[in-house]
């Protein structure tokens, strides 16, 4: 018995973990009601009388030894929880972080400010929340002009509305400086339309205006080929069409070579191999003069695109809804992009 109890204690000494199963086991090993130690306890009833008293004595050592060391690896396994808790396990493979992606009409709106500063135009902006002088009379709407009708208009109190066009920042910038004015403004415009697939109550506009002396519609022209051409590749051929607004004349717009069928026709120009991109015109002298410009030294011209509208054409999107449904089955298309 005197061995087994020498065994006992070596075996107990040198057992070790941090795993509170593996201690479970060894505290069953030995203190079970089949335990090794409970085993010689049962025993011990058999021993001779005379080594009794030096038996007992060693089997109650055994017998706390083997507790205290339960109780010692018990907290040890425990601390050793708490800090695995407190701690980050380096060993695990980190969790990816998904990158966003531009929103389509951002990269647009970048890529068109990018191709009018090659060409020395600036960039500004105005405000959404427009005065009824900005947004229509000093861009020459008579009173009755449809545009200002509340069907189309969202006023905010009589005569101050969100801004239908980003045309209001043109009168803006002539009015706060002189010429030579050479200046973009990309901005958010609003429309009392019910929302579809072609029609929002609210887009994007980028507006050009360039104003100094001698400007003629053929500076327009060339400056917007030169657009379509960076916009939609070198091959893109742009033609003019005679149209109307109240704050330019003459007044244009401007259709594309199909970028889809390159100008055989096809069923995005419904056949015509043309599709419409801008408006356009050289600024009306009496806008001008509404600016304190005087329109018998200085002329200009002024464009103004839909950013929605390029992008559908670039991207092939047949539905404006997408941009501004924030459905990340869409954005995240555009991912690979600038
Ligand atoms: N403001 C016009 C619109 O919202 C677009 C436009 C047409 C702007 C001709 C211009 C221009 O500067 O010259 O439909």
């Amino acid at each position: 018995m005197r061995e087994k109890i020498k065994h006992l204690l070596i075996e107990i000494d040198s057992f070790t973990t941090n795993s509170v199963e593996e201690l479970e086991s060894f505290r069953i090993k030995m203190l079970g009601k089949k335990g090794e130690v409970t085993i010689l306890f049962d025993d011990f009833k058999g021993v001779e009388l005379s080594i009794k008293k030096e038996i007992g004595q060693l089997l109650n050592e055994l017998k706390t030894k083997t507790q205290q060391k339960i109780s010692d690896l018990k907290e040890l396994t425990e601390s050793s929880r708490e800090v695995n808790k407190n701690f980050a396990d380096l060993t695990l493979p980190s969790q990816s972080v998904s990158i966003g992606s531009r929103h389509p009409l951002s990269l647009v709106k970048n890529e068109i400010i990018d191709i009018f500063s090659r060409i020395g135009f600036t960039v500004s902006d105005g405000p959404e929340i427009e005065d009824d002088w900005h947004n229509f009379s000093a861009l020459n709407f008579p009173d009755e002009h449809p545009a200002r009708d509340m069907q189309d208009t969202f006023f905010i109190e009589e005569k101050i509305a969100l801004r239908t066009h980003t045309s209001s920042v043109q009168v803006r910038i002539m009015e706060n400086s002189k010429p030579p004015i050479r200046t973009i403004s990309p901005g958010r415009v609003y429309r009392n339309e019910a929302i579809s697939a072609r029609a929002h109550c609210f887009f994007h506009q980028v507006e050009g205006l360039y104003i100094d002396k001698n400007v003629s519609f053929a500076d327009l022209k060339q400056t917007l080929l030169y657009f379509a051409k960076e916009m939609f590749g070198a091959d893109t051929k742009i033609r003019l069409r005679p149209s109307y607004f109240p704050f330019t004349e003459p007044s244009a717009e401007m259709d594309i070579s199909c970028p889809f069928c390159s100008g055989k026709g096809c069923n995005i120009c419904k056949g015509s191999g043309w599709v419409e991109i801008l408006g356009c015109g050289m600024v009306d002298p009496a806008v001008l003069d509404n600016c304190k410009i005087d329109s018998k030294q200085y002329s200009g011209f002024a464009f103004g695109m839909g950013v929605e509208r390029i992008t559908m054409l670039k991207y092939q999107i047949n539905d404006l809804r997408l941009f501004s449904e924030n459905d990340v089955r869409f954005l995240n298309q555009f991912k690979t992009e600038i």
